[in-house]
This record gives C-alpha cells, sequence and structure tokens, in this order.
C-alpha cells in the first residue's frame, strides 16, 4: 500500500464529492477502512485495491453532478480513473478499482472478483449503522426527520436482499435485528 498515493486521492475525493462533509468521513472512509481489512485479514485479496474501491464507489456523486448525467456509477468510473491516474496508480490498478465501481449496487456478475464482492457488500451492510449519517443527508434535501427514517427502512429492506457473499450474509442477520432495534429509539428518543 503506497500511503502518499492513497492520501492524494483522498483529499481529491473529499473535494469533488458532494456533502463530502457529511458523506466523506461518514461513508466512503468507513467503506474503504473495512474493506481493506476485510481483503488483508478475512479473504487474501488485495488491501490497494478495495480501500481504493470503497473510497471511490459512490465519487459519481459530485458536487456538479447533474441527474442528467444518468447513473452515478457509469459517471464514478470517470472521475475515478481520473483521480487515480492523477495519483499516478498503475493502469492494472485503476481498471480493477473502477470495476469496484462498476459492480457495485446489485452488479455483481457470477465471476466477480473478491475485491469486488467485498466493496459490493461492506458498502451495503453499512446502510444498516450509518442511520444518523442517512438522516443528516437525507434532511438536507428537505425531507422530515420521519420521512427520512421511513425512506432508510426502505432503503435498507432492499439493500439487504443484494448482499452477495454468505459471510456478509450471516453477518447481515445481527446487524439487521439492531438496525430495526436502534430505528425504533430513534423514532422515540429524538430531539425536538
Ligand atoms: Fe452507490
Ligand atoms: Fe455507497
Amino acid at each position: 500500500m503506497d500511503n502518499e498515493k492513497f492520501q492524494k486521492v483522498c483529499h481529491r475525493a473529499k473535494e469533488v464529492m458532494a456533502n463530502s462533509d457529511i458523506y466523506f468521513d461518514g461513508h466512503a472512509m468507513p467503506i474503504s477502512r473495512q474493506s481493506g481489512v476485510y481483503a488483508k485479514e478475512m479473504f487474501n485479496g488485495s488491501e490497494e485495491v478495495c480501500r481504493l474501491g470503497g473510497l471511490l464507489h459512490d465519487i459519481g456523486y459530485t458536487k456538479n453532478y447533474e441527474p442528467s448525467r444518468g447513473e452515478h456509477i457509469e459517471y464514478g468510473m470517470k472521475v475515478a480513473e481520473n483521480i487515480l491516474s492523477q495519483a499516478e496508480y498503475e493502469s492494472k490498478t485503476i481498471d480493477r478499482v473502477v470495476d469496484c465501481i462498476r459492480t457495485h449496487d446489485n452488479n455483481l456478475e457470477l465471476n466477480s472478483p473478491i475485491e469486488n464482492i467485498i466493496v459490493h457488500d461492506v458498502d451495503l451492510l453499512a446502510s444498516m449503522d450509518q442511520v444518523p449519517m442517512a438522516i443528516e443527508l437525507i434532511q438536507r434535501f428537505g425531507d422530515s426527520y420521519d420521512g427520512a427514517l421511513e425512506r432508510i427502512r426502505a432503503d435498507v429492506d432492499k439493500k439487504r436482499e443484494w448482499i452477495s457473499h454468505p459471510f456478509f450474509r450471516e453477518m447481515s442477520n445481527a446487524k439487521y435485528d439492531s438496525f430495526l432495534l436502534n430505528l425504533e429509539l430513534m423514532k422515540d428518543y429524538r430531539v425536538e
């Protein structure tokens, strides 16, 4: 892992990402860290590809992103390629990271590399952990607190089905129970 290059990518990602004050530390970085750890400690995959893939998977949501540009995945692949080549990563690494972006959000294929699977599943699992961040983000777009809780529940119920690897599916069961409990508590205990 080349830490200097990785830092460069972090800084650039934080600059271009929309709502990065919430989304960078609240989503991109945790997915990056966790994916890297699973790659290294559990699956003997590439820590570097997973850390970069986790960091950049949602980079398509840039400050100047417009819905007319189409889906955040396709656009994110281009943005990531730019950022990574500016940081002077080798094209082989860039291709693998960009491919992780392509397959996230339920686009895995039967022969997807383990790095893609890790980034994919860690991202989905995170939706069960990152409720406060999601509430803040959704409220920023004008939804109410209760509306945000409802949207998060629907989002997690959908994403839970997409988790691909048996290891992460197993992990999702306990996480989902605690997510539901947390959601109930957040309905009742709030600052008005
Ligand atoms: Fe995404
Ligand atoms: Fe994500």
